[in-house]
């Protein structure tokens, strides 16, 4: 498949295609139209038939589209068929959870170290993987050639901590630690989480609906 470029609001919601399509062929349903698809998702057929024509459409008319292939190709577009090596650094609270409940592996990634600077941690068991002092980081990263770093570490350390790992080859961070982190070099990407910016969404809904009704 050549390289098409797809708008981020199409990237955002093709991870809830491919996961809603891996439940249909669990239900073993082997095909779907944009309308029942968009019924199931709680979008509109329309919106459905925009996004997949973004990269090549693969419905037929009267026909629907094929589940199997259609995740396989939203897969292909995801990667999450490759192995791109993570790190994780910070394992308390946050670390641990994400490091025991995301399946990396599923989504292209996968998970070869965790990092702490607490020495109480160091040698320590998670998500089967023996935590490692921030002291073994470089030298990891130099065999093992990670690329994606996931920070769940506290706001004041972030920044300095990116620098360093930029530094030793990261050129992704999945950045939990609440830092707006400056990068200047355009080929590292940066993806943010914030639980609290997705639980404001919901309590900014409750509040139009309350004062609706
Ligand atoms: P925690 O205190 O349990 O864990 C932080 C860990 O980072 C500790 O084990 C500590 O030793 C380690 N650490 C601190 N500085 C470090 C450094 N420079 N290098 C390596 N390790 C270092 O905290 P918790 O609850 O796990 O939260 C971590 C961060 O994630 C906090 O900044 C918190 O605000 C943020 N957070 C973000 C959420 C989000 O939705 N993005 C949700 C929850 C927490």
């Amino acid at each position: 498949m050549g390289k098409q470029v797809i708008s981020t609001p199409v990237i955002r919601r093709l991870p809830r295609y491919y996961r809603f399509l891996g439940e249909l062929e669990r239900e073993q349903i082997e095909r779907i139209s944009s309308r029942e698809l968009a019924q199931r998702m709680g979008l509109s057929a329309s919106q459905i038939r925009q996004d997949f024509n973004c990269f090549g459409g693969f419905g037929q008319q009267g026909y629907g589209y094929h589940v199997r292939e259609l995740r396989e190709i939203i897969g292909e577009i995801l990667g999450v068929h490759e192995h791109t090596g993570v790190i994780l650094i910070g394992a308390g609270n946050l670390g641990k959870a994400v490091a025991a409940h995301l399946d990396f592996q599923k989504r292209g990634c996968e998970l070869i170290g965790i990092f702490d600077d607490n020495p109480l941690l160091a040698g320590t068991t998670t998500a089967n993987l023996t935590i490692m002092p921030m002291e073994t980081l470089e030298s990891f990263c130099k065999q093992r050639k990670p690329q994606v770093a996931v920070l769940c570490i506290p706001k004041d350390a972030a920044q300095q901590l990116a620098d360093k790992l930029i530094s030793l080859g990261i050129s992704g961070f999945w950045n939990f630690s609440h830092f707006d982190l400056r990068i200047t070099n355009p080929d590292v990407i940066v993806e943010n989480v914030h639980l609290g910016d997705s639980l404001m969404t919901l309590a900014y809904c409750m509040h139009r609906r309350n004062n609706e009704t």
